[in-house]
């Protein structure tokens, strides 16, 4: 798979240069071969809003962003913040983008509206902060109402929900142009999942009614749109699947470094703060210049796998803000300069963020956002 540089349009920034061979590659092709496979599970005309926010699940958000938009794989975009959203303009992205996250304070609005980002609604109060800003600006905003159904998160309960509608609606200066709701445990359960599906569909239907049904009514994450049909009404959301951290798709980023610095320890040696790891026999011990600095936990010290030489290697001591240590006396051929795998694939070998979220008590999610601005992502091409 041959390397492009750390950018991929016409339009992006020169090529960023990095010395330290430590790197998040992200597999393009997999990206939007996800993505294309969840349009395929939907009916004609159900769109697909591709959740970037947190930089893209850490996977790089403006290039994400644009690969999804080249090929037509999204046809929305989903940000947590303004900051988020004028990332993606800023790098040239066109496709709308909702803000799933609560506007405050009220200049974030203005904000959103000048960069074209479409606010979300979430309570009497954003709403009054909404129409505010769209007469202020002497423009038609579109809005989407947030439901809360069961997240207890941000949003409007399901019974307040068709007034704060209808009260949108009969403003000139607003135009209510989705309905939403966030699943709670779509992964979990299933009667739960139902149970905030009535009270949604309920909504719409009081709201259909009335001839008040938004243009875009959307519920549905990675698992309400593979586990739930139901949910799908006119978009779906996902993150996770897109970025292959869901059975049966591909996983897009891989974390990869290279061995800087490789000895032979005597039995009995130890190795990195507090001695936490002993050689019990004579070890060969690979340095990566990768640590939890770089969003490598500390919490898989003496814990993780690493993939060098095609085979699974051992953390060995605790992991340093800059350096982690790897028993490479399985592998007697490794050599400085040698690819070292922290998640994802080398040969047969493999270290899913799955296997290392399990290690630490976490979620893939967490694993993936927490690699820090310190590792440039590559783009891998398809
Ligand atoms: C409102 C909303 N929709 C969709 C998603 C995407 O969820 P997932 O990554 O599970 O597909 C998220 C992510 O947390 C979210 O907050």
């Amino acid at each position: 798979m041959a390397i492009l540089a750390a950018e991929v349009t016409p339009s992006a920034p020169p090529r960023r240069r990095f010395f330290r061979p430590t790197w998040a590659e992200v597999d393009r092709g997999a990206l939007i071969r996800n993505l294309r496979r969840i349009r395929a599970r939907l009916k004609p005309g159900v769109k697909v809003m591709f959740v970037v926010k947190a930089n893209a699940y850490g996977h790089g958000a403006p290039e994400c962003a644009r690969a999804a938009e080249a090929a037509r794989a999204a046809d929305w975009l989903g940000v947590s913040s303004v900051e988020e959203g004028i990332a993606l303009r800023d790098a040239g992205v066109r496709l709308p983008v909702l803000i799933l996250g609560s506007l405050y304070p009220f200049e974030s609005v203005l904000a959103a509206v000048a960069y074209g980002l479409t606010p979300i609604v979430a309570s009497l109060e954003s709403a009054r902060r909404v129409a505010e800003a769209a007469e202020r600006l002497k423009r038609r905003l579109d809005v989407h109402v947030k439901v809360d159904t069961g997240m207890g998160r941000i949003g409007v309960r399901p019974e307040a929900a068709p007034e704060l509608v209808r009260r949108l609606s009969a403003s000139r200066s607003v135009r209510v142009q989705g309905l939403y709701t966030h699943l709670a445990r779509a992964d979990e359960d299933a009667a739960f999942t139902a149970r905030q599906l009535k009270a949604f569909r309920r909504v719409v239907a009081e709201l259909a009614r009335e001839g008040l049904r938004p243009p875009i009514v959307h519920a549905a994450n990675s698992a309400g749109a593979l586990r739930f049909p139901a949910a799908r009404f006119d978009l779906v959301r996902p993150g996770l699947a897109a970025y292959g951290l869901w059975p049966g798709f591909e996983p897009a980023l891989s974390l990869k470094s290279k061995i800087v610095f490789l000895k032979t320890l005597p039995k009995g040696a130890t190795v990195s703060y507090g001695g936490a790891w002993r050689a019990r026999r004579v070890s060969r011990v690979a340095t990566l210049p990768i640590g939890y600095g770089d969003g490598y936990p500390r919490a898989l010290s003496n814990r993780a796998r690493v993939v060098v030489g095609g085979r699974r290697c051992p953390v060995v001591g605790r992991v340093t803000m800059d350096q982690t240590m790897v028993d490479v006396t399985g592998v007697p051929s490794a050599r400085v300069g040698d690819d070292a795998t922290l998640i994802g694939r080398q040969g047969r070998a493999e270290v899913p963020a799955s296997e290392l979220a399990r290690l630490c008590g976490t979620i893939p999610y967490e694993t993936v956002t927490a690699l820090s601005p310190r590792v440039p992502r590559v783009w891998a091409a398809p």
